[in-house]
């Protein structure tokens, strides 16, 4: 087990690049299973959750090459086999096979997924696009012998629901009609990725078209990663420094500034820069965490040790328990208090402290918090963060952190 060793109060300046998306790379990766062709993914990041996405396509016959930032992926000679439950549990977005495997084979076991178990994650909203697709359920397979375009309306906007019925509508006989679909920047990344290899996706207010087609390799390079570039600009204000993100998308990141504008925080936005820092007192602030364009839920436990100067809430309406991690702050002497719905954070003294990343993000505002603390801290379970952020213990370093990655 890695762990991070952190030596806190010492303020970050200077500057760090965006990585590519997460959350756009691992959606592409598994849609490139539904192409024919040579597909290059650039600016894909070199993170835990894409070296398992590039395990799990090359079991069904995908040849994966990385040229530094970029991924060939050559799907001119895919087999379909039921995948290793091994690779599926270790991350949440193995919950795309559904969707990519029955496009791409007709066939598909259903996935166990992992990844961050902040919450029930329920997929019932995948499966009913998939029936509603043609698909249908054997045991613990889903087959289909062709998807036929269709007519679906999810009941509230999930990012994997969407993602799925996209990859199956872009590929399945006719027109499909996807109502009540989440909007997040990542969810436009993935239609980019499919519009390049030739599909028919037009999205309006209401609704998002697909017309099925059968799709050639495709191109797309993954937009900037909003959660790393709203990680570091966190980093930056917790310690009293001034951190600059290069190559982000600030528009992408209009909620979490309205929350630095409201903290008091001095804010300047470049066309693909934002640099924050605190000069006056931080004001107590409430977040709350909504589908996008709203705060991202994922940023929540990000802010979480912002709060801890002055005191705030937090209430996500994603993910109404995700306020698990806050166990993990604990020991650093944050005081918070959650009821039904809603976390306090209440103003707090820190010190130094040995934790565990409980979860991806909630392993980062561990991270965080200790370099709020003066003294060293440690983080345990560092794997887990390196599932989603690419060279952590680089980045933070550059900006002037002590941060060293043990593995004893
Ligand atoms: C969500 C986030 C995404 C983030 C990810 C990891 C939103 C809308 N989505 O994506 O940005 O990257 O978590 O933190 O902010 N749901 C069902 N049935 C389903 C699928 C989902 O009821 O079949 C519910 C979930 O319980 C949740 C909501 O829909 O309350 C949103 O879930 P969804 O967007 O699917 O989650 P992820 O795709 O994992």
């Amino acid at each position: 087990m890695k762990s991070f060793s952190i030596i806190g109060g010492v303020p970050l300046f200077g500057s760090v690049t965006a990585s590519g998306s997460k959350n756009a790379a691992l959606p592409i990766i598994f849609s490139t299973l539904v192409t024919r062709g040579v597909c290059r993914i650039g600016r894909v990041p070199d993170i835990g959750d894409v070296r398992v996405a590039i395990e799990l396509i090359s079991e069904l016959g995908a040849k994966v090459r990385r040229v530094d930032g970029d991924l060939y992926v050559d799907t001119r000679h895919l087999t379909y086999r039921d995948h290793s439950a091994d690779l599926c549990c270790m991350i949440r977005a193995s919950t795309y096979l559904l969707g990519s495997s029955l496009a791409a084979f007709g066939r598909c076991k259903l996935p166990q997924s992992g990844g961050c178990n902040f919450s029930p994650r329920p997929i019932d909203m995948h499966l009913d696009a998939a029936l509603a697709f043609g698909g249908e359920r054997a045991g613990e397979y889903l087959t289909a012998t062709k998807l036929k375009g269709a007519v679906i309306s999810f009941p509230k906007p999930s990012v994997g629901a969407t993602i799925n019925a996209l990859i199956m509508a872009s590929v399945a006989e006719g027109e499909t009609l996807i109502r009540g679909y989440a909007r997040e920047p990542h969810v436009i990344a993935l239609s980019d990725f499919l519009i390049s290899a030739g599909a028919d996706i037009t999205f309006t207010d209401s609704f998002v078209r697909v017309v099925g087609r059968e799709l050639h390799g495709g191109d797309v390079s993954v937009i900037p990663d909003m959660i790393e570039a709203g990680t570091y600009l966190t980093a930056g204000l917790i310690t009293h420094g001034r951190v600059t993100v290069r190559g982000c998308d600030p528009k992408e990141l209009s909620s979490y500034l309205d929350l630095l504008d409201r903290l008091g925080a001095d804010v300047t936005v470049g066309s693909s820069s934002v640099t924050a820092s605190l000069t006056g007192d931080p004001k107590p602030v409430a977040v709350t965490a909504e589908p996008y364009p709203g705060f991202p839920t994922d940023l929540q436990p990000i802010a979480a040790p912002l709060l801890s100067f002055a005191g705030g809430e937090i209430y996500d309406r994603v993910w109404q328990s995700r306020y698990g991690y806050l166990r993990a702050l604990e020991p650093f002497g944050i005081r918070y208090s959650v009821t039904a719905d809603t976390a306090r954070i209440h103003p707090s003294v820190l010190h130094n402290a040995d934790t565990a990343a409980p979860d991806l993000r909630g392993g980062m505002a561990a991270i965080l918090t200790a370099l709020m603390a003066k003294g060293e801290s440690r983080v345990n379970s560092a794997e887990t963060v390196l599932r989603g952020y690419e060279q952590p213990t680089e980045k933070l370093s550059y900006l002037g952190a002590h941060v060293t990655l043990s593995d004893p």
